[in-house]
Formats: C-alpha cells, structure tokens, sequence
C-alpha cells in the first residue's frame, strides 16, 4: 500500500506533458503520420568528435549535451535533470551498438532505449549504484501487467569501463550483446512474448538518457528499484556515450502503419526514391527492398564507425535540428504516461517477479525503467 501511495504522488509530481503532435499518435487507436525512416543501411555518430557529430540528433528540452574526449556528456549534477537525446530518425529491424559508461551515483539510472509511437520497447539499463550488472528488458504495445521480462547480466564496473552494448533485432529474435557476447536472445516465440503480442515489431527510435530514480517525488518502489534515495555529494553523475553505430534492416525514407494492429506484417515500406542514395556502408550487407519487408539477419557484419558519416548520413538528406518539432513524440504523451504510471502501481501491487538471472534489486520493486525514462522525459518536455 505504502507503494501504491507513492505512486500516486508519482503521477503527481511529475505532471505529464501532453503533447498534441503528430509523434504523440499511437498507431494502434489512430491513423498516423508515417516514421521518418533511415534512408541507409548505417549510421554512425562518433561522439569525440565534438557536437558536429550530433547530427540527426535531438535533445530533450532543457538537455544539454556536452562533448568531450570521452563522447557526449549526459550530466546530473542537480535533482531535476534528465538528459536525453533520440534519433530524428526509425529504423525497422536492425541493431544498434552503443559504446558508453554509464553514470555512476545511487538511484541515478542510465538507459539505451529502443522505442516505438505504439510503445514497443527494447531496454538496457544501468543502475549507478549495481556496478556489477546490467538490465535487459522489453514490452510489447505498452502491457505492462507483467513485471517478468527483466533480466540482469553481470558485466565489469559499468560505471568505470566503457562497454559496447548491443540490441539485434530481428522478426525472430532479440539478441543483448555486451562486448560481443550475446548474453540474451528473446525469440519471438519466447512465452515471454505472449504469441508474439509482446513482442517489440514496429520501427523504432533509440533514445539515450540519464535521469534520477532516487530524487525526491519518485515512487519509493522506483527508488528501491532505483538502489535508493540518491544524494548528489558524489554529483556530478555522468553518463558517457562515445559512439553509436546503427544498422537498418530495412532502409527506408517513411515507415508507415497499415492498419491498427502494430503487427510488423502490416508496416508499409515505400519503394526508396531516387535522392537517397545509398552509402557505401550500406553495402556491407544486402537488404531487399521491394516494398515488402525484409528482416534481413546480419551474421558477422562488420562495418567501421565512421566519424565523418554522422554528419553525412542522414535519414533524409535534411538536418533536423528542431527539437521540438521533431520530437513531440518524446514518450510524455498520454499513452506513455499512462503506461508509465500503470507499472509503478502495477509492480507495487504485484508479487514476487518470476525474473530469472540474478538481481541487485528485490524481485518485487523491478520496474520497468524503460517506461520510467519516459515519465522522466515526459517531466522535461513539459
Ligand atoms: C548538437 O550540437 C549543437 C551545437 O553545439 C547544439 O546546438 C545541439 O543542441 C546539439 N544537439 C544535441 C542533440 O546534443
Ligand atoms: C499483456 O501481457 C500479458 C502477459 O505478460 C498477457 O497475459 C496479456 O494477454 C497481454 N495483454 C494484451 C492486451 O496483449
Ligand atoms: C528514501 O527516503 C525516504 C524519505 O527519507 C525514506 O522513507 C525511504 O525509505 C528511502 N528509501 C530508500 C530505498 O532508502
Ligand atoms: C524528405 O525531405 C523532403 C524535402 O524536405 C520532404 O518533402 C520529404 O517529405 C521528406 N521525407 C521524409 C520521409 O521525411
Ligand atoms: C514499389 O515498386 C514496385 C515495383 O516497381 C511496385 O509494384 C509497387 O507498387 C511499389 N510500391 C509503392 C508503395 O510504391
């Protein structure tokens, strides 16, 4: 009970942005606007070099990123920050690699999420005070009435060492990669999914962020999840990414809904036009694209980060550089929220987690932090 009251004071210390733009639409209760797709096969930021390599990047409102020698800075050093950046761009099937360390200090959490306008979400995340592990989760369509998908990975000092922390992504299968190592594979089969209907299907943005988990106005399930009440004697906590490599399985300049069902059968890939041509990294692996989907499997692909194509590749040939405009799906929209607030209360009333793997936090306080980056961003957007 003590949970479900904080909860509450959750959802009312943090009054959720409710955006009215287009990126706020859920493709499964309306027709929406199609995704801005990644004309390309690749893409790569390469975050040492300075903010020139932020190209098809955004900002969170009220985040400022720092770059430095060890890539961008995601900074905390007050309660009340949570820096986030996203891609202007989706990408439909692919994989992404993030090469980053996460940012240290109890209750601050650090988050690479995948996420999708029907709330398909693919997570890692970072807990400032577990430098030992890392959380792997996942939702389909916003269901959040299991809490049983989390699962921690040991990795080395995450808050020390960089790491390259990977998401694959096919139709079939989800493939967590540290260093390499392929330490999670979620098959769309999994019962996990469901049938399938929690299965992440549908093209997604990557997000990347640090917010506080512990600070004053949080759910005390969060904060316990969080590994407690966060005190900034050690501030600042920085989380640094120096590079991101993404791969489209799929490239395409819009991604579009075909009906309301979120399946990825449905989504619609318009033929490419002739003004995206494609980069020579895009041949590093072949993608058909004759309108119909492909989830192309990537065995051993290899490709360099290339630090001039971040600025190079964009999704579109154009800069986007309106955050705001571009971003008005910044998951603080009503759907995300709600979801949001559903899994704080849902976890604080739930029992023991059948989470496998082994956990810093107790079975019962794992939340889904994914969905809790969004109500941090939903608080910034506002
Ligand atoms: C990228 O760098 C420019 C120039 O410093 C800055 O105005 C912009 O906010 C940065 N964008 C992100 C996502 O950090
Ligand atoms: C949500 O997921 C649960 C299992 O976690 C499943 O039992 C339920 O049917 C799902 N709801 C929908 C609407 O798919
Ligand atoms: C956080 O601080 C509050 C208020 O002092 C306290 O009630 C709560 O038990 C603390 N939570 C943790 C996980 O330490
Ligand atoms: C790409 O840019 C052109 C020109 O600004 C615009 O007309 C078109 O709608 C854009 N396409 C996508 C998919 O964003
Ligand atoms: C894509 O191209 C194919 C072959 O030219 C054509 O049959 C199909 O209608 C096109 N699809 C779209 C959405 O334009």
């Amino acid at each position: 009970m003590r949970l479900l009251r904080s909860t509450a004071a959750l959802a009312v210390a943090l009054p959720f942005a409710l955006g009215q733009t287009s990126t706020d639409c859920n493709p499964t209760q309306n027709s929406c606007p199609s995704d801005n797709g990644l004309n390309s096969g690749a893409f790569a930021s390469d975050f040492t070099q300075g903010s020139g390599s932020n190209a098809s990047w955004s900002a969170a409102r009220g985040t400022t990123i720092t770059y430095g020698s060890q890539g961008a800075e995601f900074i905390i050093s007050q309660a009340g920050q949570a820096p986030t950046i996203q891609t202007d761009f989706y990408i439909f099937f692919g994989r992404i690699d993030v090469k980053m360390k996460a940012a240290s200090g109890t209750g601050i959490v650090s988050s690479i999420v995948l996420e999708s306008d029907d709330l398909d979400e693919i997570d890692w995340e970072f807990l400032g005070g577990n430098t030992a592990q890392v959380e792997t989760n996942f939702f389909g369509k916003g269901n959040t009435t299991a809490y049983d998908r989390a699962i921690y990975y040991p990795v080395s000092t995450p808050q020390n060492d960089f790491h390259t922390y990977t998401v694959d992504w096919t139709s079939d299968r989800i493939e967590f990669i540290v260093d390499g190592t392929t330490v999670r594979t979620l098959a769309y089969t999994d019962p996990l999914t469901v049938g399938g209907t929690n299965y992440p299907q549908t093209p997604m943005r990557l997000k990347l962020g640090s917010w506080c988990g512990g600070c004053a106005g949080v759910a005390e399930g969060t904060v316990e999840w969080a590994g407690g009440n966060t005190t900034f004697e050690g501030a600042p906590y920085i989380m640094y990414v120096e590079s991101v490599a993404i791969q489209n399985y799929n490239p395409a300049g819009s991604y579009e809904y075909g009906d309301l069902t979120g399946s990825w059968q449905s989504i619609k890939i318009p033929n490419s036009t002739s003004d995206s041509a494609p980069t020579s990294s895009q041949s590093v692996f072949g993608v058909s694209q004759s309108g119909a989907v492909v989830a192309t499997t990537v065995t051993g692909a290899s490709y360099s980060v290339n630090a001039a194509s971040a600025s190079a590749q964009n999704a579109n040939g154009t800069m986007s550089t309106s955050f705001v405009s571009a971003t008005t799906e910044v998951p603080g929209s009503s759907p995300s929220t709600g979801a949001s607030t559903t899994r704080a209360s849902a976890t604080s009333s739930s029992g023991p987690s059948s989470q496998t793997g082994t956990s810093a936090a107790s079975a019962n306080n794992v939340l889904a932090a994914g969905s809790l980056l969004s109500v941090a961003l939903g608080f910034f957007m506002l």
